[in-house]
């Protein structure tokens, strides 16, 4: 085997609770977590003749250096299996960028998981989610994906099953947000931490749940912080309503909101009448994904390497 494509989808988040700070100073979260229909592609390829990882993304926007979580995640898997190899690695980009949807997570996700297949790692996902958490707090849960809670930095992850199917219409108004300043902001505005509401709860200890039981508990702690600097993250969500969404939400820290819809056809209308009245970029998509299981390589056999 010398190439692998994975697809690495967007993830929203359908609870998202900020709790306590933590000495080590992140916050400690609950969150329900769900893949969504959106996916970046990577590519990864071979190069045993060579050693580095030489990254290439179509989105000139991006970093393809030290600082991309795509290199960044191909180091450490390649230091932790012990192995000196070139990579050449590229990304197709369509999950926008510091938009709450997890994207450089996900591809991060996708790298190790492509690297475990081409490299014949043979890790676990929890052993896989364990070398991801270095890189970022949401990149644990794509392993466990399609829909799973989330729980303390982003590390405590519990798969669920999530019955039923809804469509999503994500929006963006076009300008990102950083993760970080979100949280200080959520920090430096709340008065104090409510406790976790009582539906909350009766889900947490749940294995399988339905789209009916968590459309009225769908919650983000960010929507309060990020109201008053972006009025037009309230402007979408209406929108959203308005065309006909069962709950509309802000996705992570923002700046995408996202709409439940119950059929497609309801979600291509929403998502194309948006469009056109807010020139907002919009996505319709299936709730749910294929997972990051599904990839394909190219040639079969397993190459010795290192
Ligand atoms: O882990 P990640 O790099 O995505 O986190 C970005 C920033 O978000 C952190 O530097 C931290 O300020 C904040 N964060 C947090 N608590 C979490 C996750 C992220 O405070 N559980």
């Amino acid at each position: 085997m010398s190439g692998i494509r994975v697809h690495a989808p967007a993830k929203v988040n359908l609870i998202l609770r900020v709790l306590d700070r933590r000495t080590d100073g992140y916050h400690n979260l609950w969150s329900l977590m769900q893949t969504v229909g959106l996916e970046d592609e990577l590519h990864i390829q071979l190069q045993p003749e060579t050693t580095g990882v030489c990254l290439r993304c179509d989105d000139p926007t991006l970093p393809t250096d030290g600082r991309n979580l795509v290199a960044r995640a191909a180091s450490v898997v390649l230091e932790r299996a012990g192995l000196s190899v070139g990579l050449d690695i590229r990304i197709v980009k369509r999950i926008p960028v510091s938009a709450g949807l997890g994207g450089g997570s996900s591809d991060a996700a996708a790298t190790i998981v492509g690297l475990n297949r081409l490299l014949c790692l043979g890790w676990s996902a929890p052993e896989m989610a364990h070398v991801g958490q270095v890189l970022g707090s949401d990149v644990p849960f794509f392993f466990f994906a399609p829909t799973a809670q989330v729980r303390a930095r982003g590390e405590d992850v519990v798969p669920m099953r999530l019955i039923g199917e809804r469509w999503i219409v994500l929006l963006n108004p076009g300008f990102p947000i950083q993760t970080q300043w979100a949280y200080d902001r959520l920090a430096a505005t709340r008065s104090g931490m409510t406790a976790l509401s009582q539906g909350i709860t009766r889900l947490a200890g749940k294995t399988q749940v339905d789209w009916d039981e968590v459309l009225p508990l769908m919650e983000n702690d960010f929507e309060a912080a990020l109201a008053p600097t972006h009025h037009v993250l309230e402007k979408m969500k209406r929108a959203l309503i308005s065309q006909g969404a069962q709950v509309a939400l802000v996705s992570g820290s923002g700046a995408t909101v996202f709409g439940v819809f119950p059929y497609e056809e309801s979600a291509v209308q929403a998502r194309d009448g948006l469009k056109r009245q807010h020139g907002w970029w919009a996505s319709a998509i299936r709730a749910g994904s294929s997972s990051l299981g599904s990839h394909e390589t190219f040639p079969l056999n397993c190459l010795q390497v290192g």
